[in-house]
C-alpha cells in the first residue's frame, strides 16, 4: 500500500500482525501502576472501543499485557508502517490544504530525529504527548485527509472527538489536552486519568503540533545569556572571557553551551551523566570536554586569560566546579542551573559525593538515603552560590524549581522578608520585563514546500523587515530588534534545523505581523513554492499563565489566575486561527500552569492576509494588555504606542498609587 493509501484507511479494514516496540528508540520509562482493578477494566474497555467487537479477543490480552509492562496502552500494533517524518505539503492526500499542513506538523511531531519516545507518541519532556495511542493517531490523519474547509475537528487530549460543521473563517482543528476540572489537577490524577486513557499531558508544543526541535530552546537560552551578561556587565561591554557556569546538558539545558558561543562568552557546563556529555560534545553542540576538574581549571584559566569564546563540558558534579572555582579565586561572571530538579528524587538531580552509577544505585534501592542525600547536597550547592555572589556573581534560576527544592531542603535562598527568594528567575529579570512585557516572543514558521531555498528566503525576507523597524523604533526595543536581526542573518550559518524546515525568531506584534504578511506577499507571487504555517511557543507574552514561569514578573496578585490563557485561545480562534489549542501543564507541571497556542497557514491569499493581521494583533497585545494592568513599565509603554498606532484599540490603563500613601496600611 502507498504512504496516502494507509493514511486513507484509517483503522485498517483487517487486524494487523503484532508489532512489538523497537529498542533503537528511546522509550517512556513504565509509569505508575496507579489503577484500582475496577479502573483497570475501564482502561482496557475505553482501549478497546477503537476497535471493530471481532478483534477485542485478540487485542484485550495484548493491551493488559502493555498496560502491566508500562502502565498505559500505546497499542504498538498499529503503529504505522510508513517512514514518519514532515512531507512536502502535496505528498499529504487532504480536501482541505490547511488540513495537509496539520498533518505535516504532526508527523513532525513524532518523526523520531525529533521525537523523544517516537513510539510511545512523545515529543519531549518526558510525558509530552501528541496522542495517547496509536488508534487517536491513525484515525486522527484520517480525518484530517476528509475534512473540508467549512469543517472543524475537534482534538479531546489526543483523542478525535468528530467532525463538526463550521465555517470557513473556523479553525480547521481545536485542541485540548489535559483540562481538568481544577480539583481534579494533582500530579496523581494525571497518571490515573492517562493510564486510563481519558487524558494527555500535551506540554506545550508536544499536543499542539507545533514542535520544531532544538533550535527554538537555543534562541531562548542565547537571549537568555546575552541578556543576563548587559546586567551583569552594562550594555555594550562584550562577555568575551567572562564565565557562564552552570550544569546540564540534557534535553533542553544542553543548549547553553551553543547559546553561550552564540552570546559570545566562556561557558563551563557540569554534567555528571557522561553519555549525556558525550552525546552533546560528539552532536558539536560544546567545544571542549574534560573529566579531570584539575584539567577544567587549566582550559578555563587559559580561556579567560585569552578573552575566548569557548564551551567546556565537565563531566561530573557542578558543585565540584562551584566550589573548586571559588578556592582557586574564579571569578563567575554568570551563574545558573538547569538539572532537573522538577524531579528530585527521580533522577533529576544527582547529589554531589557520589558517582553517578552510586547514586543510581541508592535512588533505585535506597530511596530515602537519596532523598536525604539530595537534600544535603542541595544545601551544600545553595551555600556555595552564596559565596560566589557575595564576590559579584550574577546567579538565576532557569526555571528548574531549584530555588524551591533547594529552599525546601533549608538551603540559604530566602531573601530577608522570607518569602522570596534571594535571586532572581529569568523570567522575572530578563525574558519578562526585557521580552515579553514588549510583546516579544518566541514566533516560528515552517515551509510546507520542505525546501531549503524556501527556508532561506523566510530568514532573509524576515531580516529586511527587522532591519526596516529598527529605523524608528524607540530605544527600548532597538536593542531587541539589533538581536533578532543577527539572530536570523546567523541562522542558516548555526545549522539549527532538525525535522521539518522550520525556524524560529523573537519578535514583537508589529514584527510578527510585518514578516507574515511579507511571508504571505511572497507566496502570492510564487517566490515561496508552498504554504507557510505560522506559529509560536506557548512559552510567550499572551498564551500562558504561569505563576513561577511566563507570568511569574506579574506582581498584582493576578499570577494565579489564568483569564488571560483562555481569552487567548478563544481570541485567536474566531480572529483567523487554523488551529488553536489549550493545555493543562506544560514546562512547570500539571496543575501549574494553563497553556495555549495556535498554528496559521498562510497561502498567499487576501483571506489568510486578513487573518493574520487581525490574529496576531490579539495572540500578542492581549498579553500585553494584561500585563500593563499588572502595571509593568515596560508593557505600559508598549500598550500606549500600540494604541497610538491603532486607533480601533481601546485597553484599560491603570491609575498607578502613590506607593507613600499605602505606607500605614496594617
Ligand atoms: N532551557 C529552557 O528554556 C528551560 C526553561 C524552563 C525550564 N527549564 C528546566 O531546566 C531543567 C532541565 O531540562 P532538561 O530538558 O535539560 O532536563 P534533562 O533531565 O534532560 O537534563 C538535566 C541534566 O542535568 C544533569 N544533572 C543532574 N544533577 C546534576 C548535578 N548535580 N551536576 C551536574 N549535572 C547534573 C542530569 O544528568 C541531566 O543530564 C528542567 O527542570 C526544565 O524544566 C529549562
Amino acid at each position: 500500500m502507498t504512504f496516502k493509501e494507509m493514511i486513507l484507511q484509517g483503522i485498517p479494514d483487517h487486524l494487523p500482525s503484532k508489532k512489538s516496540r523497537d529498542d533503537k528508540y528511546s522509550h517512556a520509562p513504565k509509569r505508575k501502576d496507579i489503577l484500582t482493578p475496577t479502573e483497570k477494566k475501564l482502561a482496557i474497555a475505553n482501549a478497546l472501543r477503537y476497535f471493530p467487537a471481532s478483534w477485542h479477543a485478540v487485542l484485550i490480552e495484548e493491551f493488559i499485557e502493555e498496560l502491566k509492562l508500562y502502565g498505559r496502552i500505546y497499542m504498538y500494533r498499529f503503529m504505522p508502517d510508513y517512514e514518519m517524518y514532515a512531507r512536502p505539503i502535496h505528498e499529504y492526500p487532504a480536501v482541505s490544504k490547511q488540513a495537509a499542513a496539520i498533518m505535516l506538523m504532526i508527523q513532525n511531531n513524532l518523526d523520531p530525529a525529533v521525537a523523544q519516545h517516537p513510539q510511545e507518541l512523545i515529543t519531549y519532556g518526558g510525558n509530552g504527548a501528541v496522542f495517547q495511542n496509536w488508534a487517536q493517531y491513525l484515525i486522527t490523519m484520517k480525518y484530517l485527509d476528509q475534512i473540508t474547509d467549512t469543517q472543524s475537528l475537534h482534538m479531546y487530549s489526543g483523542h478525535p472527538m468528530g467532525i463538526f460543521p463550521s465555517s470557513i473563517d473556523a479553525p480547521r482543528v481545536v485542541v485540548t489536552n489535559g483540562m481538568m476540572i481544577p480539583n481534579y489537577s494533582k500530579p496523581e490524577d494525571w497518571e490515573r486519568y492517562n493510564a486510563m486513557g481519558v487524558t494527555q499531558y500535551g506540554q506545550m508544543t508536544a499536543g499542539s503540533y507545533m514542535y520544531i526541535g532544538p533550535q527554538g530552546i537555543v534562541h531562548g537560552t542565547t537571549i537568555t545569556v546575552m541578556n543576563a551578561f548587559r546586567k551583569k556587565l552594562g550594555a555594550g561591554v562584550s562577555p568575551h572571557g567572562k564565565i557562564f557556569l552552570t550544569a546540564g546538558l540534557g534535553g533542553m539545558s544542553g543548549a547553553q553551551p551553543k547559546a553561550g558561543n552564540i552570546a559570545g562568552c566562556i561557558t563551563v557546563c557540569a554534567e555528571v551523566n557522561s553519555a549525556a556529555a558525550k552525546k552533546r560534545y560528539a552532536q558539536g553542540w560544546v567545544d571542549q570536554l574534560t573529566e579531570n576538574i584539575d584539567e577544567l581549571i587549566v582550559m578555563v584559566k587559559n580561556a579567560v586569560a585569552d578573552k575566548a569564546v569557548v564551551s567546556i563540558a565537565y563531566v561530573g558534579n557542578v558543585i565540584d566546579v562551584w566550589e573548586r572555582f571559588d578556592t582557586e579565586n574564579i571569578t563567575v561572571d554568570l551563574g545558573s542551573d538547569q538539572t532537573s530538579l522538577h524531579n528530585p528524587w527521580a533522577g533529576g538531580y544527582y547529589p554531589v559525593g557520589l558517582s553517578f552509577e552510586e547514586a543510581n544505585e541508592m535512588m533505585a534501592n535506597h530511596p530515602e538515603q537519596f532523598k536525604t542525600a539530595v537534600q544535603v547536597s542541595l544545601r551544600r550547592h545553595a551555600e556555595v552560590i552564596n559565596k560566589h555572589t557575595a564576590k559579584g556573581t550574577y546567579f538565576f534560576d532557569y526555571g528548574n524549581a531549584f530555588l524551591l527544592e533547594a529552599s525546601r531542603a533549608g538551603g540559604a535562598v530566602m531573601s530577608e522578608n522570607k518569602i522570596d527568594f534571594r535571586y532572581p528567575s529569568y523570567v522575572q529579570d530578563i525574558l519578562g520585563p526585557m521580552c515579553f512585557d514588549y510583546g516579544f516572543g518566541p514566533f516560528r514558521w515552517v515551509c510546507t514546500s520542505g525546501s531549503g531555498a524556501d527556508l532561506k528566503l523566510t530568514d532573509q525576507i524576515a531580516a529586511t523587515v527587522l532591519e526596516s523597524m529598527l529605523v524608528d523604533a524607540p530605544a527600548s526595543i532597538a536593542q531587541q530588534l539589533q538581536d533578532n536581526i543577527t539572530w536570523i542573518k546567523e541562522a542558516e550559518k548555526n545549522k539549527l534545523v532538525v525535522g521539518s524546515k522550520a525556524r524560529i525568531l523573537y519578535a514583537d506584534a508589529e514584527g510578527r505581523a510585518k514578516i507574515a504578511s511579507a511571508f504571505n506577499d511572497a507566496i502570492a507571487k510564487g517566490d515561496i513554492t508552498a504554504p507557510i504555517v505560522i506559529g509560536r511557543d506557548h512559552h510567550d507574552v499572551s498564551g500562558t499563565d504561569s505563576p513561577y514561569r511566563e507570568t511569574s514578573n506579574i506582581y498584582d496578585g493576578s499570577k494565579f489566575t489564568a483569564d488571560m490563557s483562555i481569552h487567548n485561545v478563544i481570541g485567536d480562534s474566531f480572529r483567523g486561527a487554523t488551529w488553536v489549542s489549550i493545555h493543562n501543564g506544560g514546562g512547570v507541571g500539571w496543575g501549574e500552569v494553563s497553556n495555549g497556542g495556535f498554528g496559521l497557514v498562510l497561502d498567499g491569499t487576501a483571506a489568510s492576509k486578513t487573518k493574520l493581521e487581525s490574529m496576531l494583533f490579539y495572540d500578542v497585545n492581549n498579553g500585553i494588555a494584561r500585563r500593563a494592568w499588572a502595571r509593568n513599565t515596560g508593557s505600559l509603554e508598549a500598550i500606549e504606542r500600540e494604541m497610538k498606532r491603532s486607533p480601533n484599540l481601546t485597553v484599560t490603563i491603570p491609575n498607578l498609587v502613590d506607593e507613600n500613601l499605602l505606607q500605614h496600611i496594617q
